[in-house]
């Protein structure tokens, strides 16, 4: 059993053959399919709804995580899970009462996820640790795939793993922008667990290929990631 959790960002895949693409990077060893949702408010992009979330529950074996890149979450949250959502992310940004929306979140049975861009400080999520399943960094600014990493994320990543194991919580990191085998050491490495990748998953030719090659890379990481 792999202690990191890798997670194809769909975004990046060939919409016109989503079924398709899901089996394939589920065949790859992909253990969450990232579902990347934007309403063309909070981030300049729009994306898919609640319908393409249902159509991906019909062939998805692994659970899909849902990332809520839109204003006002709460309105939607339902919908999602109806849809077959797996775990729900809100950002910290679009959440006036991030404390009631993740309870809600968990109170609909689904993992809640709570996710910051990468100028949200830390110190905002830390209130809610112990209300959350997943913790997700951004780590490019939301909004498209294929950006560049930002190494400025770094700190935040070891300040959040250190609050989880201080707290002795079960809560996954999850990193997500920019990450592929140039930067999955780095993230790992500040105690990253969970890895979504978009545009390098998909655009590797080979999904299994790199699938391998990035567990290659995190090996080294094995003994102090707790995860089982
Ligand atoms: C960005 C999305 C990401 C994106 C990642 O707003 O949240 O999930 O698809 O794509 P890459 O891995 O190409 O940065
Ligand atoms: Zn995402």
């Amino acid at each position: 059993m792999n202690r990191f959790l890798i997670a194809p960002s769909i975004l990046s895949a060939d919409f016109a053959r989503l079924g398709e693409e899901v089996r394939a990077a589920e065949a790859a060893g992909a253990d969450w399919i990232h579902v990347d949702v934007m309403d063309g408010h909070f981030v300049p992009n729009l994306t898919i709804g609640p319908l393409v979330v249902a159509a991906l529950k019909q062939v998805a074996t692994r659970p899909l995580d849902v990332h809520l890149m839109i204003e006002n979450p709460d309105r939607y949250l339902e919908a999602f899970v109806e849809a077959g959502a797996a775990a729900l992310g809100v950002h910290v940004e679009t959440c006036v009462h991030l404390h009631r929306t993740l309870a809600q979140i968990r109170r609909l049975g689904v993992r809640a996820c709570v996710v910051l861009n990468p100028a949200t400080p830390a110190a905002q999520i830390e209130p809610v640790l112990r209300d959350v399943d997943q913790v997700l960094v951004m780590t490019v600014n939301p909004g498209f795939s294929g950006q560049r990493f930002i190494e400025a994320t770094l700190p935040k990543i070891r300040q959040i793993r250190t609050w989880i194991d201080g707290m002795g919580l079960e809560v996954d990191l999850v990193v997500d922008g920019g990450i592929g085998l140039d930067t999955v050491e780095a993230v790992a490495s500040h105690g990253a667990r969970a890895f979504v990748m978009g545009s390098s998953f998909f655009g590797s030719g080979d999904y299994k290929r790199f699938v391998d090659a990035i567990h290659a890379k995190l090996k080294p990481y094995e003994a102090e990631g707790a995860r089982d």
